[in-house]
């Protein structure tokens, strides 16, 4: 890796006569792609929400439905966002991706997982997408941090339950909004210092 960033230096030009300014945080920083699908923009506002938190590191903001599956490839860090439809469905733009993700090599990538749900009017499938996505996930090399603990949500069941933890973080939107900022903020301080630098 080359110590001034992306381009190669041979050592030999002279600096103070360009106007080479050396970047040190680039190669630095975790890089993380943060993926969300989103139909009515809340998914959407919470994946801006989080990016804005991560402004420590190089974040690039993806709409799913927009994303080109080799462009995962730059990627060690992923953040994946859904919300959830339909009784319990991942949402659209997800489940025309989720064909493509199956030919993405995870191996050796961190992935971190949240979903958008209503918790009381779709108590039983609550952000149920966020399952799907983890099923899309699992067993792929790649490894899962960010698992919630159910306590202080009030759905009666969800499929992103495994064995006993949410396994992302669920946001509930439509009713419990004022909880939004510091379910966010608990999660990222369990699992930045897991991103790969
Ligand atoms: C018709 C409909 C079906 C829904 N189904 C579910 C569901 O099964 N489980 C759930 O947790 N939330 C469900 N929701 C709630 C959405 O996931 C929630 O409003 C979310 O914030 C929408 O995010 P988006 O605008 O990013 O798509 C549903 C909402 C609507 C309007």
């Amino acid at each position: 890796m080359f110590p001034f960033g992306n381009t190669c230096h041979t050592g030999k030009e002279d600096l103070r006569e360009t106007n080479y300014k050396p970047n040190f945080t680039t190669d630095n920083m975790k890089k993380i792609a943060l993926i969300y699908g989103s139909t009515t923009d809340n998914t959407k506002w919470i994946a801006e929400r989080i990016a804005a938190k991560l402004s420590a590191y190089e974040v690039d903001l993806i709409d799913v439905a927009r994303l080109k599956a080799e462009q995962l490839a730059q990627y060690y860090n992923l953040i994946l966002g859904t919300s959830t439809w339909g009784a319990g469905d991942i949402q659209n733009d997800w489940e025309s991706f989720l064909p493509k993700l199956k030919d993405v090599n995870l191996s050796g990538k961190v992935v971190a997982l949240f979903g958008l749900g209503d918790s009381y009017s779709y108590a039983d499938t609550f952000v149920d997408g966020m399952a799907q996505l983890y099923e899309a996930v699992k067993d792929r090399g790649c490894t899962v941090v960010g698992a919630v603990s159910p306590d202080g949500y009030v759905h009666a069941s969800s499929n992103a339950v495994v064995d006993g933890n949410f396994v992302g973080l669920p946001l509930d939107q439509d009713n419990e909004s004022d909880r939004t900022d510091a379910r966010i903020d608990g999660w990222l301080s369990e699992i930045e210092s897991l991103f790969i630098g």
